[in-house]
């Protein structure tokens, strides 16, 4: 919605579709909690934010773009204000800030611990305001249409009637967000299946950097649903089956009454995930029916703070745990969350396909590099969002129509709806036997620990799912609603994805991040500061290439959390101007 508002202010006589699958105020945004970083306080800096990023990320981000972004950010988020957002407050009015996981100052605004279903409702609003912008409700796109090597339109099927149609346009950007649900464990609604990723990368885009797989650590044992960081933000523990706080025992800090910046609970995920792991291996977690557990005791904090910053927190632990914070310890257990890879973009949202844009999570632009701060992503999604509405109308603005022989690709995709899924006879396998034992191999092989035998297993594995897939059967023929055609096509995307972070994550022998090789433990920056691009080959196999990481200020270097002395006092190494090929 961002990019479509974006695109209409760049020039108001473009005609604008946002295409969705699913009503947008039901798009995972909402379910966003803790909140938005951006650069607000005289204490703060544009220069801090964007090292505890690419710190935080490994050293694996785009220098350019974090600068690019970590500028952006607050002015999107003054933007938001301006068009209603009710971000909370300090007692004096100013914008509340609060701490977040890896941030050395306290950056996240926040609208309690529902920042993004404000977010989403402020701009859904805006979007109202723009005669341009059409929406096409529950409509879902199958294919992209590319033809004289560039982008198109997009093949959709309209989920009310069945109809298969062409919508035509002179540019597209990929707003479809994440694929959490490639794993079985994850804080992804149902929805979040890597549709726009399948898409681009069957148009011959690439993908960038699949192998990092971001882990929450903080997820309800029986949904995955998300307990926000925000709760560690302001204060919360994690502790072992003993009630002690066990990230003291892995270069995290020492245990201290107040949250302090950058170490112990609000260390980065990849460090608290992988502790857990090991926390588990030595015995010290709490084994349950799904699977075992640390607990996260936010009892200290007081029944005010928790009604005022973390209600949502305590609805949820209400209804989903049958637990309340206030008086009981959550559950929790490190959770898939977030893909730190996606299409790769240049920082205008531009793909290396002519018309082909994208933004937001199924991107990768790249400010996450090989692990995602906390409060980054919705940030990121602003000013990602209008950088790719702006760059693809000006682009649109130079293309000639649409050109008659896509129509003929729209009857195509039509036909293969038709024979491959609708009016096919006979297939034996079932959509949810396959996607099982896909979500199964993927986190057996891909998980927070990886190695190169449980890869290629899963190689070999995936490919039989493909064929598996080839030969899967619809009970429902229908056009209303066919609510199987639509898991049997999601389910398509996701094997492709779920092709794609495994073959990264094979090729990158080193350990980088969320990306851990037991196999490979140490980080390569001689052979790996570089992203890897993963293509698809005209025979359907895939090749792996990499592309340098751009370096412009901050040199790799190690990252090292729970050292500060005092409370937010710890100051970013200065950014030196140093020249780097890329
Ligand atoms: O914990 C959270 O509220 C998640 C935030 C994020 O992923 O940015």
């Amino acid at each position: 919605m961002r990019a479509a508002i974006a695109a209409a202010e760049v020039n108001p006589r473009l005609s604008i579709a946002v295409v969705s699958k699913v009503y947008p105020m039901r798009s995972h945004t909402v379910s966003a909690e803790g909140g938005a970083a951006g650069v607000v306080k005289p204490d703060d800096s544009l220069d801090e934010h964007a090292y505890d990023t690419i710190s935080g990320g490994d050293w694996m981000c785009d220098q350019d773009a974090v600068e690019a972004f970590v500028r952006e950010a607050p002015l999107e988020l003054l933007q938001l204000e301006h068009w209603g957002c009710p971000w909370s407050r300090e007692p004096d009015g100013h914008i509340a800030v609060r701490a977040f996981g890896g941030m050395q100052k306290r950056r996240t605004w926040f609208a309690a611990d529902k920042t993004g279903f404000h977010m989403l409702h402020t701009l859904f609003q805006t979007t109202l305001k723009y005669e341009p912008i059409t929406r096409y409700d529950e409509w879902f796109v199958t294919k992209l249409l590319v033809d004289d090597g560039r982008v198109q339109g997009v093949v959709a099927v309209e989920l009310m009637s069945g109809k298969v149609q062409a919508i035509t346009a002179k540019a597209v950007i990929l707003c479809t967000g994440g694929c959490g649900r490639v794993f079985p464990f994850t804080t992804n609604a149902n929805i979040k299946n890597g549709d726009g990723m399948a898409l681009a990368l069957r148009a011959g885009a690439p993908l960038k950097d699949m192998e990092f797989v971001q882990y929450h650590p903080t997820g309800l044992p029986f949904t995955g649903i998300l307990i926000t960081e925000a709760t560690r933000a302001e204060g919360g523990y994690l502790i072992n089956k003993d009630g002690y706080r066990y990230l003291q025992d892995y270069s995290l800090g020492k245990p201290e009454s107040k949250p302090v910046l950058r170490s112990m609970e609000l260390g980065p995920r990849d460090r608290l995930s992988q502790a857990f792991v090991h926390e588990d291996r030595k015995g010290r977690t709490v084994p349950t029916p799904y699977g075992p557990i640390v607990h996260l005791d936010l009892r200290h904090l007081g029944e005010q703070i928790i009604n005022t910053k973390l209600p949502f927190v305590r609805e949820l632990c209400l209804k989903y745990q049958n637990i309340d914070p206030v008086r009981e310890l959550i559950p929790v257990r490190p959770v898939v969350h977030y893909m730190m890879g996606g299409v790769s973009t240049d920082i205008h949202g531009a793909t290396p396909l002519a018309g082909l844009y994208a933004a937001g999570e199924v991107a990768c632009v790249s400010i996450n590099g090989a692990n995602r701060l906390g409060s980054n992503s919705l940030p990121e999604c602003l000013v990602f969002g209008a950088r790719a509405g702006k760059a693809a109308a000006e682009h649109a603005a130079q293309q000639a129509l649409p050109n008659g022989r896509v129509l003929a690709q729209a009857r195509d995709e039509q036909r293969r709806l038709d024979t491959q899924f609708l009016r096919r006879l006979g297939g034996t396998e079932r959509v949810a036997a396959v996607r099982d034992e896909m979500q199964r191999t993927v986190e057996s092989s891909a998980g927070i620990y990886r190695e190169a035998s449980q890869l290629t297993k899963a190689t070999n594995s995936l490919r039989e799912l493909q064929g598996r897939f080839e030969n899967v059967r619809l009970d429902d023929r229908s056009h209303t609603f066919n609510t199987e055609l639509q898991s049997a096509l999601e389910l398509g995307f996701m094997l492709d994805v779920a092709e794609a972070i495994v073959q990264s994550a094979l090729q990158r022998t080193e350990s980088r991040g969320a990306h851990q090789r037991t196999d490979y433990p140490a980080r390569d920056d001689r052979k790996f500061l570089a992203h890897s691009l993963l293509y698809r080959n005209p025979d359907g196999s895939s090749r792996v290439e990499y592309l340098p990481v751009k370096i412009t200020r901050w040199p790799p270097g190690e990252r090292v959390y729970g050292q500060v002395e005092e409370h937010g006092k710890e100051e970013a190494p200065p950014a030196v101007p140093i020249r780097r090929a890329s």
